[in-house]
């Protein structure tokens, strides 16, 4: 039931919120399936000395997993980034605000964002601003968390489903050019769950964008997502548009020693954050999947689960073969059905 007494983006934070859990409850096919290691029957890894460490923005990050941009802007997502930054604090993982822009509009909304580094003060935390936001905003997004890093993200298809979206993107590359240049935290553009292809990753690169979070399709959907907030002009039938994660990993393959790549996008156990990484992926974001378990679960269920994927990983790196986390690349995959034509039709091998 929609609060009539709340101001439209309040709400909208609100909704978002309850669509995302609501699409959590239902099983989705997984272009992860499509990807497959080939079992090899000696290795010479030693469990003692395995290192899930991995090094992206800037910073050594001990795990290879970060809770990704969600939250914030409302009084109700006040209360998931205190769960959210509680848990980052525990298992140590790094973690992004949702968009600021709420907090920039209304700074009576700023607590909702700051909660995080309060609860937090020493992890590594991420400010989340979109592109066409100006470098003097950025800079305040940034100081409001002490960020550090910014990300900033790309999200033409909830812009354009959404009823009160953004109609005028002319601005975007510019700004995330002068951000790039002038702020002096690390800058990572990120997509919202539709993908990135090889020419925006290019196209970024160009602007002097040094990581990527290329956060595909295959978890939370964002056109879905707006679409029901519509009353007017149906866009279901846009529901798959955009790359899955796998996709995109591999869109970004013949530019990995170029530019750091993250993934993120339907990311919902252990396995497929192994997979991301063989895919080239340096850390594997999740939105949907924490914000899904600390809501019905809890903020110690919440430790469990990732305390649970740390040993799923390690054992993961112990059956490939793998000492460190980043030999994961190195590992041959097999790659089947839709994403081995898209890789075909792309010229991606
Ligand atoms: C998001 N996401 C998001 N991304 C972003 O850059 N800024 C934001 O403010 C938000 N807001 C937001 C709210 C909610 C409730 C969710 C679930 C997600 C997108 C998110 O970071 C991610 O790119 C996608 O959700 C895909 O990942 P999952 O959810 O499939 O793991």
């Amino acid at each position: 039931m929609t609060d009539k007494a709340l101001p439209i983006d309040q709400q909208r934070k609100n909704d978002h919120v309850k669509s995302a859990l609501a699409q959590q409850e239902i099983a989705k096919n997984s272009d992860f399936d499509e990807v497959r290691f080939v079992h090899q029957s000696l290795n010479t890894v030693d469990f003692a000395n395995i290192s899930l460490e991995t090094h992206w923005a800037g910073a050594t990050h001990a795990l290879p997993f970060y809770i990704n941009g969600m939250t914030g802007g409302s009084q109700q997502t006040k209360q998931y980034n205190q769960a959210l930054a509680i848990l980052a604090r525990e298992t140590g993982l790094p973690m992004a605000s949702g968009s600021i822009s709420a907090a920039l509009k209304h700074p009576d909304m700023a607590d909702t964002f700051t909660i995080i580094r309060q609860e937090n003060p020493q992890g590594f935390v991420m400010a989340n601003l979109g592109a066409h936001h100006s470098l003097e905003n950025a800079q305040k997004a940034v100081d409001l968390l002490q960020a550090d890093a910014l990300q900033i993200h790309l999200n033409i298809p909830q812009e354009v489903v959404m009823p009160e979206g953004d109609r005028d993107y002319s601005m975007w590359a510019e700004q995330i050019a002068e951000m790039v240049d002038k702020l002096d935290v690390p800058v990572i553009v990120k997509e919202t769950g539709f993908g990135m292809a090889r020419e925006t990753i290019e196209e970024l690169m160009n602007l002097g964008v040094k990581t990527i979070d290329v956060s595909g399709r295959g978890g939370t959907n964002f056109i879905q997502i707006e679409n029901e907030r519509r009353d007017h002009l149906d866009f279901s039938f846009l529901a798959d548009w955009g790359q899955s994660t796998p996709e995109a990993l591999l869109e970004s393959i013949c530019l990995q020693d170029q530019v750091e790549v993250l993934a993120s996008g339907g990311i919902q156990n252990p396995y497929d954050i192994v997979k991301a990484i063989s895919l080239g992926a340096k850390a594997v974001g999740l939105s949907g999947k924490f914000l899904h378990v600390i809501d019905s679960q809890g903020i110690d269920a919440g430790i469990k689960l990732v305390e649970d994927w740390i040993q799923f990983i390690r054992h993961m790196l112990l059956l490939t073969g793998c000492q460190h986390i980043t030999d994961l690349k190195h590992q041959p995959l097999v790659i089947s059905g839709q994403l081995a034509e898209w890789a075909y039709q792309r010229g991606i091998n």
